[in-house]
């Protein structure tokens, strides 16, 4: 956590009582595996959770507070990387408008996921805010003037529209922001449902094909043994005619830090039930003291209270100082001190 070395950018929506295997091996592993090469900074992206269903606002806390606890089960160490909450660091949205303003209307509406969640949710039920989103992402990177985003591959596009953006308002007013890249794992950016192999494992799936995290250990081990497959018996990495098995491979060797080659060499000829035994054991072995580190830092919310202070106290002073050096290019005048 040093300014001196390259700054790293990521956040994750509060969205449900529990990040999934998805979010974790695309995601947070790296986030803490980042942490000491990089002066890193991980929001709980609250103000995005309320673009699609915002949950009653009881809910909203618990579950930023839950996904916080779960950062800190994961690895994220506060000694060694800022967490913080992404409304309680106004320069995000201050930052955001300014970013509206040279985003194109077009360029927005190509956005894939906004066209796959307004599709789902219909017409009446989108709201500006979802449309906006990405752009209000990019604030949360180029306010921090990160290099790298640890994210999954369904962020890539918004990482990209980050990217354009910076670029286009760095020419029209001079370099102001690092052009981030996205870092996205080789082996595990995208994490398929159990039920429908061929769909990315997601909170708005059906529960039988997502691994929560906090899942109870016989619950994680029952989806896995469920999990759709096909009518071999061969374990083999061939994720178009496979999709199931391959997706399985890869979970067990994202979750076991091997290559997918590997794993598939030590289960051949084991058939399916047994290479799905191991499976579920891995992933429990890392469920299990997850979930019990979760309930032992939940048992302390003050703590956590604590840690988001001090995080927000460290965003907020790069955030703030980008958002006046951008206010000043664009033309602002300078707030008056009486
Ligand atoms: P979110 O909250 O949906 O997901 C958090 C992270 O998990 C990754 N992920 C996956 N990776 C692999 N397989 C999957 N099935 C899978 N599902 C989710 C996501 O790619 C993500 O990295 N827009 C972001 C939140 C955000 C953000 C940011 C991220 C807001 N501002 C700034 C980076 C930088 C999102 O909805 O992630």
């Amino acid at each position: 956590m040093s300014p001196d070395q390259p700054r790293v950018l990521s956040g994750i929506q509060p969205t449900s009582d529990s990040f999934h295997l998805g979010n974790y091996l695309g995601a947070l592993k790296q986030w803490v595996a980042m942490q000491d090469r990089y002066d890193a900074f991980y929001c709980i992206v609250d103000l995005h959770a309320i673009t699609v269903d915002p949950p009653p606002p009881d809910q909203l806390r618990e579950r930023s507070r839950s996904s916080v606890a779960q950062l800190l089960a994961a690895g994220l160490d506060p000694q060694r990387c800022s967490v913080f909450a992404q409304s309680h660091v106004p320069g995000h949205t201050q930052l955001s408008w300014v970013l509206e303003c040279i985003t194109g209307y077009g360029e927005a509406g190509r956005m894939t996921q906004f066209k796959d969640k307004s599709q789902r949710s219909g017409t009446d039920a989108i709201t500006v805010g979802l449309f906006t989103y990405p752009v209000l992402m990019a604030a949360d990177i180029l306010i921090y003037q990160a290099d790298a985003v640890p994210v999954g591959e369904d962020q890539r596009q918004h990482v990209e529209l980050t990217r354009n953006l910076a670029q286009r308002f760095n020419s029209r007013y001079g370099p102001t922001f690092t052009v981030p890249e996205p870092f996205i794992p080789a082996q595990s950016a995208k994490i398929y449902d159990l039920q429908e192999p061929t769909a990315k494992m997601s909170k708005s799936l059906p529960d039988a094909g997502t691994l929560s995290l906090l899942d109870d250990p016989a619950v994680l081990a029952r989806k896995i043994k469920r999990a759709v497959t096909d009518t071999e018996t061969e374990v083999r990495y061939d994720p178009q005619r496979k999709p199931g098995i391959s997706n399985l491979l890869v979970i067990m060797a994202a979750v076991t830090d091997r290559a997918v080659a590997d794993v598939e060499a030590d289960f051949s000829g084991a058939g399916y039930g047994a290479f799905k035994g191991a499976v579920a054991d891995a992933v429990v072995a890392f469920a299990e003291p997850f979930g019990k580190r979760v309930a032992d830092l939940l048992a302390d919310p003050a703590e956590i209270d604590r840690v988001l202070a001090a995080g927000a106290a460290r965003a907020r002073a790069v955030a703030d100082a980008t958002v006046a050096d951008v206010y000043a290019k664009v033309g602002f005048l300078p707030p008056a001190t009486a």
